[in-house]
């Protein structure tokens, strides 16, 4: 058991806090700037802090998870860090070593950064367990944060050059806010066929989550791929472009360009003829 202080709850730092209590670790901890963000989303199992003054209960821990904003991760740990701590962050496209405020304080310091999107106080704890976390930093905290990962249930895989980290990262936004953005063209398309926006995100989250299934079992993302343009079936697409410039013209270059993006998948389907007409 480790005694985690969680620097930072909004919706990632509740969500560490989340998987450390299940995993059985003392979470001595969280602090927000107001009363208001402490309380939100409470009660909790661990005692919730806000204010300037750092809690007892920060300084005592082993470990220190930073979780605000990036850009306030040097101020915060400037602010908290003692010569004890093993500090940890969850930013994606930050290197640990901001968190070295002094070649003695903290003990040690890693990045360990879900690859997972939490998007209020109320993450569920699979969130967590089933992520993979990216660690980079040094030997000791890179130590600590892989048996924190591993006591969630959780993967990881280590980073040892802070550009890749970037790079990683914008891989992960392209997975993950990108298919947002996606999600909100197939809803206008729904919209154009006489279907709730509502009642659109409803029917295509299934859709999402079995194509993340098919994906986790993948090789190759195109193992994942079914559809008209995988199975050639041209008439669809061509039904497809036709219907789309009759009730909803302003979605017809995105269609082009989203289906030219899956042909490189299958670069042979006949399809391709539909999209060169
Ligand atoms: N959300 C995700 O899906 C996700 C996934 C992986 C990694 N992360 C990483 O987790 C970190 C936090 O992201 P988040 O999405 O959890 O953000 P968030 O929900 O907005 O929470 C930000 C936290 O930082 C605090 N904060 C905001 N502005 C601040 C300031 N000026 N000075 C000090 N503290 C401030 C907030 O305090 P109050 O609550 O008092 O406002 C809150 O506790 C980032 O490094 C992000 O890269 C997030």
């Amino acid at each position: 058991m480790t005694r985690v202080f969680v620097w930072g709850a909004g919706r990632c730092g509740r969500a560490l806090a989340h998987g450390l209590h299940a995993a059985g670790h003392d979470v001595a901890g969280t602090w927000n700037r107001t009363a208001e963000s402490a309380e939100r989303g409470g009660p909790f199992p661990w005692p919730a802090f806000h204010g300037s003054e750092v809690p007892e209960a920060c300084l005592e821990a082993e470990v220190v998870w930073f979780t605000v904003l990036d850009s306030q991760i040097q101020t915060a740990a400037n602010a908290v860090l003692r010569p004890h701590h093993i500090a940890l962050h969850a930013a994606g496209a930050v290197a640990a070593r901001v968190l070295r405020i002094a070649s003695d304080r903290p003990a040690s310091v890693a990045s360990c950064h879900p690859l997972q999107t939490f998007t209020d106080d109320l993450s569920p704890p699979h969130l967590v367990q089933q992520a993979t976390f990216g660690i980079e930093g040094e030997a000791a905290a890179i130590e600590t944060a892989k048996s924190l990962v591993d006591s969630f249930g959780a993967s990881h895989f280590v980073v040892e050059d802070e550009q890749a980290k970037v790079l990683y990262h914008a891989a992960c936004c392209v997975a993950s806010n990108a298919m947002v953005a996606l999600a909100d063209r197939a809803v206008s398309l729904f919209s154009a066929a006489g279907v709730s926006r509502t009642d659109a995100l409803r029917a295509l989250s299934p859709l999402i989550m079995g194509t993340a299934e098919n994906l986790s079992r993948a090789n190759e993302a195109s193992d994942a791929l079914s559809g008209p343009i995988h199975r050639g079936d041209t008439d669809v697409v061509r039904a497809h472009l036709e219907s789309i410039a009759k009730r909803c013209p302003s979605e017809l270059t995105f269609y082009r360009d989203m289906a030219n993006e899956i042909l490189k998948l299958v670069p042979k389907s006949p399809a391709r003829d539909a999209l060169a007409e």
